[in-house]
């Protein structure tokens, strides 16, 4: 089981204004590289995470990234990444995705902003899959793009960040 909590440090933070992202991943995606790889690809989880990481560092972003197969331990990283102050959250919460209401609510009272990712096509498969109980919540939801999706979601995120201004606030931005 994987639930190393991994972040580098940037070489050039901005005072104040240093985005921290934090990637969490639901259960079973520690296997991510041999589990069905029809529908979730070749890409281990460590290939992702160390992707990200270092997608980060080199846009001055403080990226971590937190695995874990068990509900309570996702909440309760969610509520130590308000204490934190991350400013993003990427999450895929895996199978959490169709039974969660608990880790649902603990986003929803974190209020941390957040993109929901898969790496299958939720729509595409089984009917249980169809139905999120974190959607209606995300930013937005980036489905079937296999690991690309969790790049996606963080130049998101990034490009979200740059666009605040000194005292945290967004500058209007037009749809993208
Ligand atoms: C998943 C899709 C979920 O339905 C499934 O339970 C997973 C992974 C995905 O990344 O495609 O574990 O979230």
């Amino acid at each position: 089981m994987t639930t190393k909590r991994t972040s580098r440090t940037a070489a050039k933070p901005v005072p104040g204004l240093r985005p921290h992202v934090l990637v969490l991943h639901g259960p079973n995606l520690n296997l991510l590289g041999s589990r069905e790889p029809n529908h979730y690809g070749l890409a281990t989880l460590d290939d992702i995470n160390r992707a990200l990481v270092s997608r980060g560092d080199s846009a001055g972003a403080q990226v971590e990234t937190f695995q874990h197969n068990h509900e309570g331990d996702l909440i309760d990283c969610v509520h130590q990444a308000a204490r934190d102050h991350v400013d993003f959250i990427v999450i895929n919460p895996a199978g959490f995705t169709h039974t969660s209401v608990a880790l649902r609510d603990a986003l929803a009272a974190t209020a941390i902003p957040f993109v929901e990712v898969h790496l299958s096509n939720i729509y595409a498969r089984e009917s249980f899959r169809h139905h999120s109980y974190f959607s209606d919540l995300a930013v937005g939801v980036v489905s079937g793009l296999g690991a690309h999706g969790y790049e996606l979601a963080l130049e998101y995120a990034l490009r979200h960040l740059q666009n605040r201004t000194p005292h945290g606030s967004q500058k209007t931005e037009k749809a993208h």
